[in-house]
């Protein structure tokens, strides 16, 4: 009975904060996976204003709250004194501090996996960078600090995590409380939707001898005797590839999945000669890797270069990439010379650090800039 009338009164509590909206029985099975009933202690900390609110009331009514409701406390060395320890992460801004304690003390904070004032912060700063990214963003889509803003914004770099990684997805409930969408799909989903989605140029490249295409059924036809062959793939990652792993091969590669991966197919008079491929990859992706073949018949006449030429133009131009890679093989000749044929720089020479076929060998990091590239152009 006395637990009862200590759970009416967090309810109360708790609509008075968050009004009254439906829970869907998806709602509640969110809630369920992510967050756990309120304990009676709990509660009564709640209603003196030294605990968050729940975060959310199941459609039966059961009070949620985050697994971790109560550890802040522990961690603040108890509850008296977790106030003054949470405010202490804003020691110049006493009025944010005041703000977030609140927000805190409310239960809304349900968009944190972790709710903590390091990531209270963290998503306050990480949402500040992915706002002046939009904005910069919306004006030119290759700005090159737009592009690093939003992918620290969004994926996080090295030891900084993004939004994906700190916030949970919410639900409908949390649409209707908050009165729009929820905070993943402001500042994760749509960003991730107009920023951080490949869009593919429109097929076929061409250039003065070549045609370049997304790969299709039927090409391994032109590829299975050079995949076959030892000397031709020494160089490569893979090893040899009989007729049928090739056509799967080809079957792979000819799906665009989500972009990030774009391979294309060289022709010379309706003749496959090679192929070319750049991997988007890095902060904002804002990085490619390219990568090369011409099969054996057709070395020596400068298709690689070409075709290598109009995937920078498409990389810098089309991608607005700002910095362009290619890894090799240390003993691939022809690869480092077609680099240097094309402007790139050896930025790395590591030694031993490739297991490759039976041997440990040296690699290269060549690397090409936006910057240095136009002045290619010019
Ligand atoms: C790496 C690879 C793509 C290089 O091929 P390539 O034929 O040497 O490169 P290109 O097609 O650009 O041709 C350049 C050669 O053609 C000559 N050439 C002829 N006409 C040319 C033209 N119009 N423009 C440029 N070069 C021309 C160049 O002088 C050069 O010859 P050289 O090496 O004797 O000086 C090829 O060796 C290969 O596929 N190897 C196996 C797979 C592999 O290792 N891939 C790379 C993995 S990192």
């Amino acid at each position: 009975m006395g637990d009862d009338t200590l759970i009416e009164q967090v309810r109360r509590r708790y609509l008075a904060v968050n009004g009254d909206h439906p829970m869907t029985e998806d709602d509640d099975a969110y809630v369920r996976r992510h967050f756990v009933e309120a304990t009676p202690e709990a509660m009564g900390l709640m209603l003196e204003d030294r605990l968050p609110l729940p975060s959310y009331l199941l459609s039966d009514g059961t009070p949620m709250v985050p697994a971790a409701h109560g550890a802040l406390a522990e961690v603040a060395g108890g509850v008296d004194a977790l106030h003054d320890w949470f405010v202490a992460f804003w020691p110049d801004d006493a009025a944010t501090a005041e703000a977030e304690w609140g927000h805190y003390l409310s239960g809304q904070y349900v968009c944190l996996k972790e709710v903590s004032p390091i990531r209270i912060r963290m998503k306050t700063a990480r949402v500040a960078e992915a706002a002046a990214a939009i904005e910069r963003l919306r004006r030119d889509p290759h700005d090159e600090i737009g592009r690093g803003l939003i992918g620290q914004a969004v994926d996080g770099v090295l030891a900084v995590p993004g939004l994906d990684a700190i916030l949970l997805p919410m639900t409908a409930y949390d649409r209707l409380r908050f009165g729009g969408p929820t905070v993943r799909e402001t500042w994760v989903d749509g960003p991730r939707r107009e920023f951080l989605t490949p869009v593919a140029p429109v097929w076929p490249l061409r250039t003065e001898r070549l045609l370049l295409r997304p790969w299709r059924a039927g090409d391994e036809a032109a590829l299975a005797e050079a995949w076959a062959d030892e000397d031709y793939v020494s160089l490569l990652l893979t090893g040899t590839q009989n007729a049928a792993e090739v056509a799967e091969m080809v079957r792979r590669r000819s799906d665009p999945g989500d972009g990030m991966l774009v391979g294309l197919v060289a022709e010379h008079d309706g003749e496959v000669v090679g192929d070319s491929l750049l991997i988007l990859q890095g902060t904002g992706l804002s990085e490619g890797e390219i990568g090369w073949t011409v099969l054996p018949r057709h070395t020596g006449r400068g298709y690689a270069t070409e075709a290598a030429r109009a995937v920078l133009r498409m990389a810098f131009e089309h991608y607005g990439l700002r910095r362009v890679v290619a890894n090799l093989d240390a003993r691939n000749d022809r690869s480092a010379a077609l680099c240097e044929r094309l402007g790139m720089r050896r930025e790395t020479h590591r030694l031993g650090d490739f297991w490759s076929k039976g041997r440990w060998t040296d690699s290269y990091e060549y690397a090409l800039l936006r910057e240095e590239w136009r002045a290619q152009q010019s």
